[in-house]
């Protein structure tokens, strides 16, 4: 097994500035060399993107480029640093919406060459896994990981801070979206998978029965599609007083029926590995019910149990930094060909200068 942990960081030593803009969060933050945390900026674009009931790629990269050179220069002041005491540059290079990237990928390119920085290209969901060891440090590898937010839904076996194998992923739907969209049809606000959370937490979950994709032993993937349709006939089937009276126990059902996909399969996954360390990460992370559940099943199963705060699960740059630790370092100005990608496999090679390169 390799070091969990490698010091691989032999050129452009000192604090790390990352930005993160892959999707409806404009972040930067700025990490010592010892891995601490000096700032960490993250500026939401909730309110921009709450009157449409999602988030439209073009309005989110306008928003990015208003905000980027602000939350950049936040964190720094933050963090108490010039642009000339870095060490190196940082940013998501994808998955994500292309323009969005692009406008973190170009703030971040022309800080680094500006002041001649190398620069680490980051994989977003590499960012997600990282914020398991950013919240605790000494973790235990390997690990199995579930990332599930607004756009993924993936098992991860992690066995090094930069080795990493998909077990299993939603064949449709991510879970988040899933929330949201069980969120859209229960007449909730924006984003919905919060909102149906707290209504999940009034309501008794056995009155009423959704179906949980997949659902077969060993079967790693997830599917999300039939949950929501199955909401969808329910309430078609209700008159608005039977709705309003049952909301809350609607709400804790559906969330049940999520809750239980992923915590079975991340259990399975851990299980069928054989890992000490089972962990959560991304925005649907913040749910009540996932959270418990995973403490209390987890921990009973024999696993060590990583939850990260709620501000390392949804996106924020805190978590590309520590992922940007195990590399690649690009030299000064080796990655201006660097380009963005909206979709990317998370095994990519993402230097561009080498003869695999996966971006
Ligand atoms: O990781 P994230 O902030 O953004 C990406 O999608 O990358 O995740 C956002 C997702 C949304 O779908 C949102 O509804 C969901 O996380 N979410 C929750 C909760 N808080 C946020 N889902 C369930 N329960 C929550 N408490
Ligand atoms: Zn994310």
């Amino acid at each position: 097994m390799a070091d969990p942990n490698p010091a691989v960081l032999t050129a452009g030593e000192g604090p790390i500035l990352a930005v993160e803009t892959s999707c409806d969060d404009t972040s930067a933050a700025v990490m010592d060399e010892s891995g601490s945390v000096l700032a960490s900026v993250v500026h939401s674009q909730d309110v921009i993107h709450e009157k449409y009931g999602g988030v439209v790629p073009e309005v989110a990269s306008r928003a990015h480029v208003e905000r980027a050179t602000v939350v950049v220069r936040e964190a720094l002041a933050e963090a108490e640093l010039r642009p000339q005491d870095l060490g190196r540059v940082a940013v998501t290079v994808g998955p994500g919406l292309i323009g969005a990237l692009l406008i973190g990928l170009n703030t971040a390119k022309a800080i680094a060459w500006a002041h001649r920085l190398p620069l680490v290209p980051v994989h977003h969901l590499h960012g997600h896994l990282a914020a398991v060891w950013l919240t605790e440090p000494q973790v235990a590898f390997p690990m199995v990981t579930l990332i599930a937010s607004g756009g993924h839904t993936s098992l991860i076996l992690v066995e090094d801070s930069r080795t990493f194998r998909l077990l299993g992923q939603t064949l449709d739907d991510a879970a988040g979206e899933a929330m949201d969209k069980g969120a859209r049809l229960l007449g909730l606000g924006y984003p919905g998978g919060r909102e149906l959370d707290a209504l999940a937490e009034q309501g008794e979950p056995g009155g009423f029965q959704f179906p949980i994709g997949l659902a077969r032993k060993g079967n790693l993937d997830f599917s999300f599609s039939g949950v929501k349709t199955a909401m969808y006939y329910l309430l078609r089937e209700m008159d608005e007083a039977e709705r309003r009276a049952n909301r809350a126990d609607i709400a804790a059902a559906y969330r049940e029926a999520v809750v239980e996909a992923l915590i079975s399969k991340l259990l399975q996954a851990g299980q069928l590995t054989g890992v000490p360390t089972l962990a959560v990460a991304g925005g649907v992370a913040a749910n009540s019910l996932l959270r418990r559940r995973l403490e209390h099943e987890g921990t009973t199963a024999g696993f060590e149990v990583v939850i990260p705060r709620l501000s390392y699960c949804t996106d924020n740059a805190a978590m590309i930094a520590a992922a940007a630790r195990s590399g690649p370092l690009l030299p000064f100005p080796a990655y201006l060909a660097l380009e963005a990608a909206a979709s990317l496999a998370l095994d990519a090679d993402l230097n561009p200068n080498s003869e695999k390169a996966g971006l």
